[in-house]
């Protein structure tokens, strides 16, 4: 078996998760200043909010948005953009609906769609514009990146997960009170992230420390999804201090 080259990504730790926040913003906005036509891809959840905020702020400054085309890593199944909890309504009120990208050119993976199709489709669609030229991640307090769960394989493309229970709990805030957090979710595999040419990680907060240790000290392997990029040569991760508390390096 050939053995695959591990890198040590970036690391950055920053004091607050504002200055997180600001710093992975000036990086989207760098990379979109030297190529306008960029193809991102894009994450959801807490972590992002703040990021999203100073896109806009950006835009409202004078900053176009116009030539990017930007990909989801995943979509809850059964959920359309009309469901406050999908990741396509999030899509929406914090990038889709404030910034001047082209219709269209933001894609989610669609919840309401034939699953297995949807998945080959998102795979031909990266594809066809080019890859990804900088990927947006988060992390799950249990290591996942999308929402590749522990024990998925480093190869996996775009498909249909179950979602750990864990998962589910950290999400539930996202929903109406009472209501249920799906069970299953589309997602780009971590095989499908690795393909892009340059990746962001962002984590914040005590409660992310324990999956950045793992992700970035540990030998890559399936238990932590996130290990997988060490497999990657241009990853940077920004973190806060609380974050970073386990790390050698932080
Ligand atoms: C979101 C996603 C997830 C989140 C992760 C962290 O599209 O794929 O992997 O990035 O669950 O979520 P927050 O930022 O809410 O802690």
């Amino acid at each position: 078996m050939t053995q695959k080259a591990l890198h040590r990504p970036a690391l950055t730790v920053l004091d607050t998760p504002e200055e997180v926040a600001e710093t992975a913003a000036r990086r989207i906005l760098d990379q979109l200043r030297a190529a306008p036509r960029s193809v991102l891809g894009l994450a959801t959840g807490r972590s992002p909010v703040a990021i999203y905020a100073h896109l806009a702020e950006a835009h409202r400054a004078g900053t176009s948005f116009a030539g990017v085309e930007s990909f989801n890593l995943d979509e809850y199944i059964g959920l359309g953009p009309e469901d406050p909890g999908s990741f396509a309504h999030y899509m929406h009120r914090h990038v889709f609906d404030r910034l001047d990208m082209a219709p269209g050119q933001g894609h989610v993976p669609d919840g309401l769609g034939d699953p297995a199709s949807v998945a080959r489709a998102y795979e031909t669609a990266i594809a066809a514009a080019g890859g990804i030229d900088l990927q947006l991640l988060g992390i799950g307090r249990n290591g996942h990146i999308g929402f590749n769960e522990p024990g998925s394989a480093f190869d996996s493309r775009t498909r249909v997960v179950t979602l750990d229970e864990s998962t589910r709990r950290a999400n539930a805030p996202d929903f109406a009170p009472g209501a249920e957090v799906p069970r299953e979710a589309l997602t780009m595999g971590i095989g499908t992230i690795l393909e892009a040419r340059r990746i962001l990680l962002v984590a914040t907060g005590a409660a992310k420390s324990a999956a950045l240790h793992a992700a970035l000290h540990m030998p890559p392997a399936p238990d932590c999804p996130a290990s997988a990029l060490q497999l990657h040569p241009r990853v940077e991760v920004l973190c806060d201090r609380a974050a970073a508390a386990r790390l050698k390096d932080g």
